[in-house]
């Protein structure tokens, strides 16, 4: 079964055809990355226009890259089994431009239409390309650039929230630091190059809500903002943005690998708890953008493989290959083919609505 997914809930516009919900047949996405690092974030506004340009052009190479093209080059709908797209959550407007085309592409092409939430597709991430599949019961960590959530599924299509933040999500705590330490636009990837040349036992930060599976990262951003105050040796009045080109470069690097290192022990420490709590759990799934982080792949195998070694009940680790740990069309295909076999109903192509929020279902 092929099924072409489409995902523009943010900032990224893109489109996957994907066969069975493991295989790539094409993957095209379309990052608005250059556009907002010259403002440092997201503008919802101008992410909703992007996408209006970029996402007809990104439909049609999906269908190019996947040599699914009649004998006159055009797209091949014939090929198509069913059309996925991310309805909620995100940006309104990012979400009306991927849902209206994908609306547009069901009637016309008489395709049933799934629509699908954002962080189950995060999830089903794990699905793509894996040559071992993972196993129920499972706890997804997700942990993305809008939200940090301890996901229990006992099946397919059965998602019980553990664990959540109260405040920042973790991504956005790597983005606001990274702000504050003059790195640049997306702050995950240039906190862990950063990072590379850090010593991060050079400070030390709290670790919030110990004992519970929520998080709180809000106050992980002001500890970082007042060390910083602290080492340039400036009040807590002087503008932040201007504390940045104060730091020395190795301090810098310091303090980008004292933070990775401590956001990375918060998540394992949530997990290690996750796991205590429900020991039946046969999988652990990272999903999310913030799942490219390279020293929480390292730490959490380690993590794992000491576990393991102690456990009658072996945990499979899964992460996504880092090209589907951001938004991507392909996660959302394979999200819809699981729904598919669950035998949801597809959604009204003329009714379909999106909601810029609401919990993962
Ligand atoms: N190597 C990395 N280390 C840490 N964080 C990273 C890394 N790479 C990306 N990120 C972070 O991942 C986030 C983007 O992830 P993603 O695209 O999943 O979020 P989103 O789609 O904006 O939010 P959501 O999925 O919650 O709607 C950003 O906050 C970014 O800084
Ligand atoms: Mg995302």
């Amino acid at each position: 079964m092929r099924i072409l997914g489409i995902e523009s809930s943010c900032d990224e516009t893109a489109v996957a055809i994907v066969e069975n919900g493991q295989t790539i047949l094409s993957n095209v996405v379309v990052s608005q990355i250059d556009i907002f690092a010259a403002y440092g974030g997201v503008i919802p506004e101008i992410a909703a226009r992007s996408h209006l340009e970029a996402i007809l052009p990104a439909v049609h190479q999906a269908f190019q890259k996947a040599g699914l093209v009649t004998d006159s080059g055009q797209d091949d709908w014939s090929k198509i089994d069913a059309i996925a797209v991310t309805h909620t959550p995100g940006l309104l407007g990012s979400l009306l431009v991927g849902t209206l085309t994908a609306r547009t592409f069901a009637i016309l092409n008489h395709k049933p239409l799934y629509a699908v939430h954002h962080l189950k597709s995060h999830i089903y991430a794990n699905w793509l390309q894996a040559s071992l599949l993972p196993v129920f019961p499972l706890i997804a960590l997700i942990i993305s650039g809008g939200h940090t959530q301890i996901v229990k599924m006992s099946a397919h299509q059965n998602f019980e929230i553990i664990g959540t933040t109260r405040d920042d999500a973790v991504g956005e705590c790597f983005d606001k630091i990274a702000k504050i330490l003059g790195l640049p636009y997306p702050g995950g990837p240039s906190i862990a190059k950063a990072a590379k040349t850090g010593n991060s036992s050079t400070y030390s930060f709290p670790h919030p809500m110990p004992g519970t599976l929520d998080f709180s990262f809000s106050g992980l951003k002001t500890a970082v903002l007042r060390e910083v105050q602290k080492a340039t040796e400036k009040p807590i009045s002087f503008p932040s943005s201007q504390l940045a080109a104060l730091l020395t470069d190795q301090q810098r690097a310091d303090f980008a690998a004292s933070f990775e290192q401590t956001a990375v022990d918060i998540l394992i420490e949530k997990i290690k708890l996750a796991l205590k709590q429900n020991p039946e759990t046969q999988s652990l799934i990272i999903a999310g953008g913030v799942s490219a982080n390279q020293r929480l792949r390292h730490d959490l195998q380690i993590f794992i493989e000491q576990q393991n070694s102690k456990l009658h009940n072996k945990i499979n680790l899964f992460f996504p290959e880092p090209r589907f740990s951001g938004d991507n069309g392909a996660m959302v295909a394979s999200a819809a083919y699981y729904e598919i076999l669950s035998n949801i109903t597809p959604s009204d192509p003329y009714t379909l609505n999106i909601m810029p929020r609401s919990e993962i279902k």
